[in-house]
């Protein structure tokens, strides 16, 4: 028997966000370690801080340097509580200028590898072997103009490395630990042992931050949040809303009522995947609308990008709300909302950093709609999603399925949308992705896609003259979306794709390959 999960949420660490690129990472790497942890931005107000709990605190990353920015310090509620401290870069300079040590600018800026040396012992360190063998040597990722040159009182230096000869540092009794280097990032060697022996040892947390644990906890919630009621959910085919689903179709069966609008502008198959995985494999209430004449009739003659998604968004809520109706006493709508979706960060605040991502499935809920949301992913990265959805039987192909823009097709047909020209995208589009599955690269790229050029090409094929339109075939890797790669895929692949969607897709004439990275280039075409 399985022991019963405890309070999930009771271990819980909170990291402040000084604007980092890599806040999330440890966020990620605390939760992989097994433990529930928060992202605040450190100016959050102070009553958030003191309430939240924590076992300890992170302290994150970021670009300022503390001569400049005399404000980016250490709420004071975090040194008051007594917990555990760990600084990360731009957090150990805090606590060394806080604390009553020295922090000067580099001679050197040093960004990227560098090798630290154990100097003292150090519960996060100590018997740590890096990859080439040696104890006590860790080659690890620095980022960083200012160092720590004078140690507060009551710490001692337990590691070094040539650009900063306190490269780690320590005091035992108060729980205050400090590195320069960035555990979080994979090239830190070790780097998730040391974050785990923060949370685990230092923290003491436990690992109740599981996947089992963490389904029996959402559906425990929905229950007492649900009651009796009847939650009506939007079904998109995509990884968020089906994990949202399946989790509602354990917790209260039959009193979810989901709704799967076809919009015309999905891939092949797709509307019919969807109904076969929910509705026959997985016993959930789905009801499908076949909505494509009203979205084609709404879209006929629009060229805009920016009109074509508000068009598709408006419709969609229009055909949501009209078949949600339908249903009798339906007093919730749930929602696939995730943590980076909710985060506040430092960055957001002061304006600078992170740019705030404006594409959304849905665009609004209508003002009628009087309906109590149920969000049971609020609090999960995507790969915790996904585990989920592995953890819940969902299919692997539907768990890892590349990201999906919520207008569909409509922003890959560059210009007005037609449907024979979503026709033509589909097929095109169906063969890429399968010949990007049979030669293993579906994995290995973030995300591909056919986009579908309305521009008349010449082509000639047996004896005749052709003068058809063009499908461009787009393949980019990525972490965040935000910054993207074009994917350097064999030649041999692409050409069987160009050659397969040429002979056997009608109306195309030609292929391209883009390699246009982000920025300057989007992702979509449109
Ligand atoms: P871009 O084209 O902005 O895309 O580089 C970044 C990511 O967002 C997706 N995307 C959208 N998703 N509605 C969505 O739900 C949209 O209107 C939309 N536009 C772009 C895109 O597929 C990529 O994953």
């Amino acid at each position: 028997a399985v022991a019963p999960a405890g309070d999930i949420h009771a271990d819980r660490i909170l990291i402040l966000d000084f604007g980092s690129q890599y806040t999330q990472l440890i966020a990620r790497r605390v939760r992989e370690a097994g433990v529930f942890c928060e992202i605040l931005p450190f100016d959050v107000d102070p009553g958030r801080i003191a309430s939240f709990g924590a076992r300890g605190f992170i302290l994150s990353g970021g670009p300022e340097s503390v001569y400049d920015a005399l404000d980016y310090r250490i709420p004071a509620p975090v040194l008051a509580s007594g917990a555990p401290l760990l600084g990360i870069c731009y957090g150990m300079q805090a606590m060394a200028s806080q604390l009553g040590g020295k922090v000067a600018p580099s001679t050197e800026r040093e960004f990227g590898h560098a090798v630290v040396r154990q100097t003292a012992d150090c519960v996060l360190l100590d018997g740590l072997e890096g990859a080439e063998g040696h104890a006590e040597q860790l080659n690890v990722w620095m980022s960083h103009g200012d160092r720590v040159e004078g140690l507060p009182a009551g710490f001692e230096v337990v590691a070094t490395s040539a650009n900063a000869p306190l490269a780690a540092m320590q005091d035992v009794e108060r729980r205050y630990f400090a590195l320069q280097f960035h555990p979080e990032v994979t090239h830190t060697e070790q780097g998730a042992v040391i974050l785990s022996r923060f949370v685990h040892d230092v923290c003491g947390c436990a690992s109740e931050w599981t996947s089992a644990n963490i389904i029996d906890d959402a559906i425990e919630r929905m229950r007492a949040q649900v009651g009796n009621g009847q939650v009506v959910l939007g079904l998109s085919g995509g990884v968020d809303s089906s994990v949202v689903a399946a989790l509602l179709q354990r917790a209260i069966g039959e009193r979810l009522h989901c709704i799967f609008v076809d919009n015309g502008l999905l891939r092949l198959g797709e509307g019919d995947e969807v109904m076969a995985t929910f509705a026959q494999l997985m016993g959930v209430n789905v009801t499908r609308v076949d909505a494509s004449d009203l979205f084609l009739n709404a879209l006929a003659g629009e060229p805009d990008p920016e009109r074509k998604r508000k068009i598709i968004g408006a419709k969609f809520i229009d055909v949501f709300d009209r078949e949600a109706g339908r249903l009798d006493d339906v007093g919730f709508l749930a929602q696939g909302t995730i943590y980076p979706d909710v985060i506040e960060s430092a960055g957001a605040a002061s304006g600078k950093a992170h740019v705030i991502k404006s594409h959304h499935n849905v665009g609004g809920l209508p003002d009628t709609m009087t309906l109590e949301l149920v969000e049971p992913l609020r609090e999960l990265f995507k790969d915790e999603v996904r585990k989920l959805g592995m953890e819940l039987g969902l299919p692997r192909e539907l768990v890892f399925r590349h990201p999906f823009p919520g207008p569909g097709l409509g922003v890959r047909i560059l210009g007005e949308v037609h449907a024979a020209y979503a026709d033509t995208l589909r097929q095109a589009d169906w063969i890429f992705i399968q010949e990007l599955r049979d030669a293993g690269w579906y994995d290995r790229v973030s995300q591909a896609f056919a986009v579908y050029l309305p521009v008349r090409s010449v082509g000639v094929m047996g004896d005749q003259r052709r003068y058809d339109h063009v499908i461009a075939l787009r393949a980019v890797e990525t972490v965040d979306f935000m910054t993207a790669r074009w994917a350097h895929l064999p030649y041999d692949l692409l050409e069987r794709c160009s050659n397969r969607i040429i002979n056997e897709v009608a109306g195309v004439s030609r292929v391209v390959y883009d390699v246009s990275g982000k920025p300057p280039a989007t992702i979509e075409w449109e």
